[in-house]
């Protein structure tokens, strides 16, 4: 076991650019120093870029370069030292060109510990004392550019191979043999120029051969300097000194396995990462399934095809975004959405309910209704419930709501009377198919201009039936709480809270007399007073100007029979005796001419309500809906007039 160095002394400044050591450990190639983990001490250091720098030119300093492990010469202990090579790329750059220097060595020696040695003419490896001592078991090619002739030295630019001793066994002028002719050439060591050394020992013969070349010219065939020494004798089994694996350098067949230390990073990381991915991946997951979340009962199961997820729902409507607000009425709001994976355009209300109370009865009803299918009811795809909300999903109407089209300003979106004359006697058919046609009579409850919608063909279709009644679920009169749209309830169910068909067809009559004007059930006179629209109708008829009550945009084109019929049919459904009003199925025949209205004249209802008013005792503190009562005074005031 020995250890292998560079060393050097002064007044010069030694590069070492490349070495390689080819020995029974196999092959040690260092092209540039950075990543060598060298051992240095003294002036040595490895720049930047990788050069060994042993010195700095400043006299009597002296800095080595070891090998960090212990390098085997033998093969097994007692065994015979085995042929090696070196090569070193080295330049001496001279600080002071005129004065030689000290020079470089070459060397194996079973210690690192050289604080005892002396710089300049014993290299730092040896001094005055330990020269000669066979105890030292030094091997050194020295490199010398001065001559002390005490030590029998040359000249002063010579090559030399030593044993123990700063006095050389062999040396010779530094130089070297060309291969062509064998012409010696003379090399200066401390030339500033790049030179090549090349030490090798054979096992067989064991001659020691040292040769020199300029770094571009190639090894040359004839050795420099030839010596005979058996190096079994020199480099003894010394016990070797503990290895220091942390300094041990990065090479595959010397540094731990690679893999080993590779994973003792990468498990750690990669243990630490799984487990924040696991973690990560649980809080989405969680968080998913509470964003997600949603109420299900177990009498649902049966309307499972009716169900929407919400998931489904929020996606759809781009998680119920302004940006998909179509409007907000009394229930909630309602999105525009595109269904996942049918493309399917939807409307979506969203609707706040607290209690589960008649919750299953609403649910029922939604889905018995989602059965029905008519041309002029929107509909009414399914639902969805989640804590404290519910869903109802429909068809998108792509034209929007009829109050939308009466009421806006833009000339371009108010219908002309044919249309408007069509969406009624669409509405009366819905209605009717609602009342009469179907399984079971379905109230619709809420029939005003912004419930019935226009598809893409201009079809008016009832939309929101039935939606009124989750609201309406008392029993006891008394504590039933309205639910409807203010102008649209018939005086009996402001008295009993009782919807019945009849109701349906007051609404209706407000709409027809809404769409025919162009006004809401409230409008304002020329005075700035806000009077009811059937009384305003009614004032106009008495004065024989019905017409003028016509929605000024249609700008007097419309036809006139249909026009005196609407008006009328719609006075007479919102006749106040339910009795007195028509049936949907009538109210179908007025409509399509199949029979003529019944011949009323203003006064007449106008006395009729009066009448009536008296006969149920209706008085302001009975009815509690003022406008209503006030439109019915404002009748009876009319009558008293004539
Ligand atoms: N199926 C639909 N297709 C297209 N737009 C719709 C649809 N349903 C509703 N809308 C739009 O959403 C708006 C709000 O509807 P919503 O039913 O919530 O309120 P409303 O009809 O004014 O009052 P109410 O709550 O009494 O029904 C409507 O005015 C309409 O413009
Ligand atoms: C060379 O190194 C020695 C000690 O390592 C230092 O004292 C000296 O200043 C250095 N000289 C130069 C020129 O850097
Ligand atoms: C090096 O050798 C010297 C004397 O030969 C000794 O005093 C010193 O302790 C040694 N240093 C180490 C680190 O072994
Ligand atoms: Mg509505």
């Amino acid at each position: 076991m020995l250890a292998m160095a560079m060393k050097l002394t002064s007044f010069l400044q030694f590069l070492l650019f490349l070495t390689t050591l080819v020995s029974c450990d196999g092959q040690v190639l260092f092209s540039g120093f950075t990543q060598s983990s060298l051992d240095l001490d003294g002036s040595a250091i490895v720049s930047n870029n990788g050069l060994l720098d042993l010195s700095n030119g400043t006299a009597i300093l002296n800095g080595h370069a070891f090998y960090p492990t212990p390098l085997h010469f033998r093969k097994s202990p007692g065994g015979n030292v085995q042929s090696f090579s070196v090569n070193i790329v080295f330049s001496m750059i001279n600080a002071y060109p005129d004065l030689s220097a000290d020079g470089m060595a070459f060397f194996i020696a079973p210690t690192k510990n050289f604080s005892d040695a002396r710089a300049a003419k014993y290299f730092g490896l040896l001094n005055e004392k330990s020269n000669g001592e066979p105890s030292k078991h030094i091997f050194m090619v020295e490199l010398d550019t001065y001559k002390n002739a005490e030590l029998q030295d040359i000249n002063d630019n010579h090559v030399g191979i030593n044993i123990n001793s700063a006095i050389s066994l062999q040396s010779q002028p530094s130089g070297y043999y060309e291969d062509d002719g064998g012409v010696f050439k003379n090399l200066m060591l401390n030339g500033n120029k790049g030179t090549q050394l090349w030490v090798e020992y054979d096992e067989g013969t064991t001659q020691i051969d040292v040769t020199l070349a300029p770094i571009n010219v190639g090894k040359p065939s004839k050795p420099l300097l030839s010596a005979t020494y058996d190096l079994c004798t020199l480099l003894s089994n010394s016990t070797p000194p503990p290895l220091e694996v942390s300094k041990l350098p990065k090479l595959p067949f010397l540094g731990p396995k690679p893999q080993s230390k590779l994973l003792e990073i990468i498990l750690p990381i990669a243990t630490a990462i799984l487990i924040l991915s696991i973690g990560t991946v649980l809080i989405l997951v969680v968080r998913r399934k509470m964003k997600y979340a949603e109420v299900r009962d177990d009498w649902e199961r049966e309307f499972g095809p009716h169900r929407f997820s919400y998931k489904d729902l929020y996606h759809a409507t781009g998680g119920f975004k302004n940006k998909h607000l179509l409007g907000e009425g009394g229930f909630g709001k309602v999105y525009k959405g595109v269904l996942p994976l049918s493309n399917v355009e939807v409307a979506v209300k969203r609707m706040s309910h607290e209690s589960r109370q008649g919750m299953k009865e609403f649910v029922t009803e939604v889905v018995s209704i989602g059965r029905l299918r008519h041309r002029n009811l929107v509909q009414l795809l399914g639902y969805c419930r989640r804590k404290g909300e519910l869903f109802l999903v429909y068809n998108y109407m792509p034209n929007g709501s009829l109050d939308k089209c009466l009421h806006c300003e833009e000339h371009n979106a108010i219908l002309n009377w044919a249309q408007r004359f069509r969406v009624m006697k669409g509405i009366a058919t819905g209605l009717l198919y609602l009342h009469e046609k179907w399984e079971k009579i379905v109230i619709h409850r809420d029939i005003k201009a912004s419930n019935v919608l226009l598809d893409g063909e201009m079809n008016g279709r009832l939309g929101d039936f039935g939606l009124a009644r989750l609201y309406d679920h008392g029993t006891d009169p008394q504590t039933t709480h309205m639910v409807g749209t203010k102008g649209y309830l018939a005086p009996e169910l402001l008295r009993t809270g009782k919807a019945s068909p009849q109701t349906d067809v007051f609404a209706f009559g407000m709409f027809l007399l809404e769409v025919a004007c162009g006004q809401t059930h409230v409008k304002k006179n020329a005075e700035g007073d806000e009077i009811f629209l059937v009384d305003w109708v009614l004032e106009h008829w008495n004065k024989g100007l019905l017409t003028r009550t016509l929605d000024c945009r249609l700008q007097g084109d419309y036809n006139i029979d249909e026009a005196y019929l609407v008006l009328k049919l719609g006075l007479l459904c919102l006749h106040p005796i339910p009795s007195s009003r028509p049936r949907m199925r009538e109210v179908m025949q007025y409509l399509d001419g199949d029979m003529p209205l019944p011949e009323l004249r203003p006064t007449q209802l106008s006395l009729n309500m009066a009448a009536m008013m008296k006969k149920n005792g209706l008085t302001t503190s009975v009815v509690s809906y003022p406008q209503i009562l006030s439109s019915f005074d404002t009748i009876s005031g009319l009558s008293g007039g004539r």
